[in-house]
């Protein structure tokens, strides 16, 4: 029922609901499009729709902002945030910079859009590495604000970028441990992990990628089971394209749900019905941070 209410304010108002894949299935089964970072930035560029309803987190909603400021831009619960955006506050980050001024700024695109108004390109972890080797070897980069992405993109490419001492409490708190134990227990399993994770788990993984990609690998691969250290959202869209393979999660304990993702989680249908009923929570910003901001993003989307 609520469905159907969803299906025709979407339809009246002219609406696109963008989900992350780490949303409830539910959520996911509800939207026009399911994505990760990138492809969510890349589908806000593309959409005529008069209202995006961002079923995701806070920084999500402001790139599709920033993308489209003559849009509304609709975010189910104000509070669904980020625990690596909120690991790099604005004013500190300006004060951090202030040591690297010959440093170029590349910020991953889970940050505010404060920290986007302070950087020259924007990164997400489907397109990190790549970004990073098309810019000349000797460039002086400060890369913010995930330690683990950070000090994986220097692994993978010999660089000695200035990392932000941030991270994700969802992907930090994985252990190579718990890895170790599924490895164990399933020799068979390929190892595959979101590049938030620490450095020791990554070490473990066969594969390393963000969310679509990692949904790529495994929808492409031979093998029929995989150990998955990443946020349990993506097991949806796994499951459904590969419904004849094994996934085992990894998680920080035996027996806790800590890999799910909070702020993620608070999407939800009832809280997008209302959502797209009152138009609100809206998502706003000044227009001098929406014409800094944008710059960092555009030049990622053309890096892409
Ligand atoms: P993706 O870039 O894979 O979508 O990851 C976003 C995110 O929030 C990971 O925690
Ligand atoms: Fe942020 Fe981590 Fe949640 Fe992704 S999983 S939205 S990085 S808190």
């Amino acid at each position: 029922m609520i469905k159907e209410d969803i299906l025709k304010l979407k339809t009246e108002k002219n609406a696109i609901i963008l989900a992350h894949y780490y949303t409830i299935p539910e959520v996911q089964e509800i939207a026009d499009f399911v994505g990760d970072s990138l492809a969510l930035a890349k589908k806000a560029t593309e959409t005529d729709a008069d209202i995006i309803l961002f079923a995701g987190v806070h920084f999500m909603a402001e790139t599709a902002k920033i993308l489209n400021p003559d849009k509304k831009v609709l975010i189910p619960d104000l509070e669904a945030g980020c625990s690596l955006a909120d690991s790099c506050p604005a004013e500190e980050f300006r004060t951090f910079l202030k040591d690297y001024p010959d440093h170029m700024v590349l910020s991953y695109i889970n940050c505010s859009a404060a920290v986007k108004t302070l950087s020259d390109i924007i990164v997400t972890s489907g397109n990190a590495l790549k970004i990073v080797q098309s810019l000349p070897q000797d460039t002086k980069i400060v890369f913010a604000p995930d330690r683990n992405l950070g000090a994986y993109i220097n692994h993978e490419t010999g660089r000695e970028m200035v990392l932000w001492d941030g991270a994700c409490h969802v992907h930090d708190q994985l252990q190579a441990e718990q890895v170790l134990v599924l490895k164990q227990q399933h020799p068979e399993a390929v190892v595959i992990a979101h590049p938030e994770c620490k450095g020791v788990v990554l070490a473990l993984a066969d594969f390393v990628g963000s969310t679509a990609a990692m949904l790529n690998f495994v929808t492409k691969s031979t093998c029929n089971s995989f150990i998955v250290a990443t946020e349990t959202g993506i097991l949806h869209e796994m499951k459904k394209q590969n419904p004849e393979k094994q996934f085992y999660v990894v998680n920080s304990a035996e027996s806790c749900s800590c890999n799910d993702c909070e702020y993620m989680k608070r999407n939800n249908l009832g809280n997008i019905y209302n959502a797209l009923l009152s138009e609100e929570p809206e998502l706003i910003l000044d227009d001098e941070t929406v014409k800094l901001a944008k710059g960092s993003i555009e030049k990622m989307l053309s890096l892409s």
